[in-house]
């Protein structure tokens, strides 16, 4: 009774319940700084519903050169300090990989961290497509693993025909949630909004590397913007195994 009254403090809810997108691993890139940072973090995913992470750390040439012992590492600090925080997550960790030549090296030496159902999270450089991305997309799929291009809409050096022929090639596109709330500017959002009117939205990910992210996303779930997104997006892919 009365309930109509009662001023509703619930923290609004993501439509989906795993994050395969955010930079939650302490200290391997320009993410989480801390374990404090890391838990901070999650325990913001989990207040928008979130209950599976897949935590994709930065490996990029000259920045981040991350490998698979750099990742272990991190992810194993990360994990520890879940447990003493007696925050329990379903949690794993792949990486998003910048396609440059550390890249294409931890390719060919089979050190690439796969996210489960060998779906790869791979990103462009902002300046520019790297060189021969189509035959390199190609490459991945003959090794039965499943290209994820991040936040395409970031790329504003793509046109429409691009992001066609791109996703018809077989990338899947994982856009930033954070797009639509023109938090990276216009032309990623209207860029977030075409990609959804044209049904070639496969993924959505957080992308946090900071609390920022987080107080960003949890003022938007709930928005009119946030909800064309949840009655328009045909289907996601987001709930990726986690056997
Ligand atoms: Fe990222």
């Amino acid at each position: 009774m009365f309930n109509f009254l009662k001023k509703n403090n619930e923290p609004k809810k993501l439509f989906y319940t795993t994050d395969m997108h955010c930079h939650i691993i302490p200290g391997v890139d320009h993410g989480a700084q801390t374990v404090e940072d890391s838990i901070a973090l999650v325990k913001a995913e989990m207040e928008m519903g979130i209950s599976h992470i897949i935590a994709t750390s930065h490996v990029t040439k000259d920045s981040f050169e991350n490998n698979p012992e750099t990742l272990a590492k991190g992810f194993a600090t990360l994990k520890a300090g879940l447990e003493k925080a007696g925050i329990d997550i379903d949690i794993k960790y792949s990486a998003e990989y910048r396609i440059d030549e550390l890249f294409k090296e931890q390719l060919k030496n089979n050190q690439l961290v796969l996210m489960p159902n060998n779906y790869l999270l791979v990103e462009n450089s902002f300046q520019g497509e790297t060189m021969g991305l189509d035959e390199l997309l190609f490459e991945l799929q003959l090794k039965d693993y499943i290209p994820i291009l991040a936040h395409p809409e970031r790329y504003r050096y793509y046109n429409h025909q691009r992001y066609q022929t791109l996703h018809d090639s077989g990338a899947y596109f994982q856009v930033n949630l954070l797009s639509f709330t023109g938090y990276f500017g216009e032309p990623e959002k209207r860029t977030a909004e075409w990609l959804l009117d044209n049904e070639l939205i496969d993924f959505l990910g957080s992308d946090i590397h900071f609390m920022q992210h987080a107080e960003i996303l949890q003022k938007f779930i709930g928005t009119k913007e946030y909800r064309k997104i949840v009655e328009r997006i045909p289907r996601l892919c987001n709930d990726i195994s986690f056997n």
